[in-house]
């Protein structure tokens, strides 16, 4: 697994923007599986929205890893930058955060980066319904506080998966938003396997729970309604159905993704290039590449074999810190999932899962 993450050389990341250094300050115990880590402020300006999330650039066993995190802070109430990190059994980054990392620690992160971020406005009302399990929750924490902050009027709903009264994460804070919001959040804990004493909806979020849950609500704000989704890829797609049935609109309906299966592509993949090659320019931080993308390469795979400082974390098509946009000529990419239509219509594209169709391709990464 490390391999994949192998870069030939190392590289020098000093004239980018793109990469902080963050101090830890705190950190906390959240689970048994899962710790809160709280940052210092770096000293540069360092911005981020409700529900991004940040690339961890970490050296674990001589090499450089990269994983995304997202930010359960709110950049709006929150005083430092906050990311919780659950363990992935087996999992090389999560578990090396959750055993090793201490206070005073510092590492390069990219910036925050993703767009499963609301829209925000002061004068905004409207109603939030949530779905989160497990970790999912870390992006819709950081949302759920910076809706109650900015739109004063807007209310929110959270149905949050978890296996047992133990694992849920943010258990508290929860508790003390709802009693603290009274009226504006309420959160509905589900539980697969709860104790003896739990009163609440027990077993896993399928179409007929979620079904039950949301005809609990009030029915007159559910097509109106603005969803939000993280968790496990199956989860996800039952709740998207379920309110498919329900005939929310789609464009209502906002998704994040932490993990999708292995990366499809693998940095310094060994395979062979068959034939034909395509140069491409490739505009970063202000400078101009050229890059030779081989056959049996992505376009992100090409750059980083001739140590061009890409932006990349999960080289999935999923988390976007490779995102560009196609200037000139054609790609062919292989998944689209962390884009959303929009974007997809103005020509950004995924380096990590997008080749070169022909020659004269150009691309700027922003
Ligand atoms: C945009 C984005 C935001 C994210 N935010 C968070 C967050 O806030 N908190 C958090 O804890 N994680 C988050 N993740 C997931 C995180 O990036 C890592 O994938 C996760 O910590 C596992 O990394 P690892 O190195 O421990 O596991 P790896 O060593 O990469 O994988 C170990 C094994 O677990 C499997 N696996 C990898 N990731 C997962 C997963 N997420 N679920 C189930 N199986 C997995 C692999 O296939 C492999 O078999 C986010 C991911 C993305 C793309
Ligand atoms: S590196 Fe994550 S989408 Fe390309």
């Amino acid at each position: 697994m490390l391999s994949i993450f192998k870069r030939k050389k190392k590289q020098n990341k000093s004239n980018s923007n793109r990469y902080f250094r963050l101090k830890i300050k705190a950190v906390k115990k959240e689970t048994d599986d899962a710790n809160t880590i709280i940052f210092e402020n770096p000293e540069s300006p360092f911005h981020y929205k409700p529900g991004q999330f940040l690339t961890l650039v970490l050296p674990i066993k001589g090499e450089e890893v990269r994983r995304s995190y997202s930010l359960c802070s709110s950049p709006f109430i929150d005083e430092s930058p906050a990311i919780t990190v659950k363990r992935v059994e087996s999992g090389i980054v999560s578990n090396y955060i959750n055993d090793h990392m201490k206070v005073g620690d510092n590492f390069e992160v990219m910036e925050a980066a993703g767009h499963f971020v609301p829209s925000l406005e002061k004068e905004q009302k409207k109603d939030y319904i949530l779905f989160a399990a497990g970790s999912g929750i870390t992006p819709l924490m950081s949302i759920i506080k910076s809706i109650l902050e900015i739109e004063q009027e807007s209310n929110i709903t959270l149905v949050y998966q978890n296996r047992n009264e133990q694992s849920i994460i943010f258990k508290e804070d929860l508790n003390k938003i709802a009693s603290d919001y009274q009226g504006r959040f309420k959160h509905i804990n589900v539980l697969s396997q709860p104790t003896e004493s739990w009163e609440g909806y027990t077993g896993r979020i399928d179409s007929a729970m979620a079904n039950i849950i949301l005809m609990g609500e009030d029915g007159s704000n559910l097509g109106t309604a603005d969803y939000y989704l993280c968790g496990p890829t199956g989860f996800m797609q039952t709740v998207l159905e379920t309110l498919i049935e329900f005939e929310v609109p789609e464009n209502h309906i906002y998704k994040e993704s932490f993990y999708t299966g292995e990366p499809k592509h693998k940095i310094n993949s060994k395979a062979k290039s068959s034939d034909a090659a395509y140069d491409v320019k490739i505009m970063l931080d202000g400078a101009e590449y050229s890059v030779t993308v081989p056959s049996n390469k992505t376009i992100l795979e090409a750059a980083l074999d001739q140590d061009i400082d890409m932006p990349f974390s999960c080289q999935s098509g999923l988390c976007t810190a490779c995102r560009g946009k196609l200037l000139q000529g054609h790609v062919d990419m292989e998944d689209d999932e962390g884009l959303s239509e929009e974007e997809i219509k103005e020509g950004y594209i995924l380096n990590c899962v997008s080749k070169p169709t022909g020659p004269g391709v150009k691309i700027e990464i922003c």
